[in-house]
């Protein structure tokens, strides 16, 4: 049987809500037909959003939303998304899939979209095509008090007289490839001009910085100086990337997927190291700007039309808790963590095309993990077994269990995930230095088939079992996402 140790006197951080973050990017079907389907259409608010995608981020408390890009961020020019008569352009993704943008939706648009979920928004600002001046003034339009600037007037004129409240700003993205091929030293001196000149303004929007690799990392701090005073956070990406489509594997990709995915923590881990090192890490802390797996050829339902959009099945819902559980367990080095991507794309929690809309395995994980929001995270020790797989002719091995734990009024979230393909495992959990009750709630989230997903003809294909149980021990199916929550005296 496998140990689940809740280490309780050993508490790691509360864990930032961010962590449970979200990302919509101009691509493909994430905004159009995806989030915003305008006004008048029959599944959409009086805004013109998708009610039901509103209505379920609700559901989860997706704590924050980031926008407008990715690459799509490189060649976006916020003016042309307000006011009335919006240009038409090519954007960065229109080599990609020949669509061109309407700047339908646009800064008032988003800012709308995460009042109504609730969430926090979170901008990216193009530094690739763009100059200070224009993101200062992004920055004066969003943020100046009501009446005081020529452009908090044509905010007001838009339909907002109050300011916006964008407490994170992104500065650039991916800079080190799409967003401008930089050098690291280049990026430092452009970010030390954009964030004093930003930092120089009476907000309180937190800035974050683009990172890369431990090499970018490296000379990127090395060329801060002094202007680390002005970044708050330091981002990386992490995508697992795969052949194929999202819904045809064997054993062995299905651990080479979660291998991947579980080298998120070596990221952090060194990343985290790096900040340390340089002495920043009272300052700033880890944004996952974007993570997920990718799939070479998608395999969405809508054909390849919509740019990036694939299929989500148990591997990607088992991808999403191994991850989340790694952000939890390093809640002290991570204040954000953005999937990739809401709707139609990549790694996303809904799948939608004109009335149709369903949720994914992945947002069946958001949800079940939601109470860990806030919480306080408590160091758990697994003991299990290992499954063997090859990855490029290289023996490799897999822990089967990964766990995190939070406690929050009184109640522990214990959430754990089978990693093995064809075993179930029996588990234990064992509290120290605390008082477990022996009723359990117990959410799980499985299928007898890995493969499994959710389609507009069978939306309910994989979803949730909630049981009461008593005692201390469970069994986990195979490939599956499980949450138990009981009371807790500490
Ligand atoms: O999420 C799709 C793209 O992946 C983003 O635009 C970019 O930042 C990353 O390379």
């Amino acid at each position: 049987m496998a140990k689940i140790n809740i280490l309780y006197p050993k508490k790691t951080a509360t864990i930032a809500p961010e962590i449970y973050g979200h990302f919509t990017e101009h691509i493909g079907g994430v905004i159009y037909d995806g989030i915003y389907l305008g006004k008048g259409h029959k599944c959409a608010d009086e805004n013109g959003f998708r009610k039901v995608i509103i209505e379920k981020l609700k559901q989860i408390k997706a704590p924050v939303i980031r926008w407008p890009g990715g690459c799509f961020a490189e060649t976006y020019n916020w003016r042309d998304g307000v006011g009335e008569n919006r240009p038409v352009r090519q954007s960065w993704w229109t080599y990609k899939d020949g669509r061109m943008e309407s700047n339908q939706f646009g800064t008032h648009e988003f800012i709308k979209f995460c009042k109504e979920v609730n969430a926090k928004p979170y901008f990216a600002a193009n530094i690739t095509s763009t100059t200070p001046l224009d993101i200062f003034e992004w920055f004066d339009y969003c943020l100046s008090d009501a009446g005081t600037t020529t452009l908090a007037l044509e905010r007001e004129k838009n339909g907002s007289k109050e300011p916006f409240e964008i407490p994170y700003f992104g500065i650039g993205n991916e800079n080190w490839g799409g967003g401008g091929n930089m050098r690291p030293e280049y990026y430092a001196d452009l970010y030390r001009q954009y964030a004093m000149i930003l930092n120089n303004m009476p907000f309180d929007t937190k800035l974050i910085a683009c990172g890369f690799d431990y090499d970018w990392s490296h000379k990127f701090f090395e060329n801060m100086e002094e202007s680390w005073k002005n970044m708050h956070g330091y981002s990386i990406h992490h995508y697992c990337n795969a052949p194929g489509v999202a819904t045809h594997f064997d054993e062995n990709q299905w651990y080479q997927l979660l291998y991947t995915a579980s080298q998120v923590e070596e990221l952090i881990n060194r990343h985290w190291a790096i900040i340390k090192g340089h002495g920043m890490e009272e300052h700033s802390k880890l944004v996952i700007d974007e993570w997920g797996a990718w799939y070479a050829e998608g395999g969405g339902p809508s054909n390849g039309k919509n740019l990036y959009e694939q299929q989500s099945t148990m591997r990607d819902a088992v991808v999403t808790a191994l991850s989340l559980n790694i952000f939890n367990n390093h809640s002290d080095k991570i204040m954000m963590a953005n999937v990739a991507q809401l709707v139609n794309n990549i790694h996303c929690l809904f799948l939608s095309s004109d009335d149709k809309c369903i949720t994914t395995p992945t947002f069946q994980v958001f949800d079940m993990f939601k109470n860990h929001q806030g919480a306080t995270a408590i160091e758990t020790v697994v003991e299990c077994e290992k499954s063997a797989f090859s990855d490029n002719g290289e023996d490799k091995y897999l822990s089967n269990i990964s766990a995190s734990a939070s406690v929050k009024d009184g109640k522990t979230t214990l959430s754990l995930v089978n990693l093995s393909y064809t075993k179930e495992a029996s588990v234990e959990i064992c509290a120290y230095g605390a008082k477990k009750s022996d009723n359990m709630m117990v959410t799980v989230l499985a299928h007898r088939d890995p493969h499994a997903h959710n389609t507009f003809e069978n939306p309910d294909n994989v979803t949730v079992c909630v049981a009461q149980i008593t005692g201390n021990a469970l069994m986990l199916p195979p490939a599956s996402v499980t949450v138990v929550e009981f009371d807790t005296v500490i």
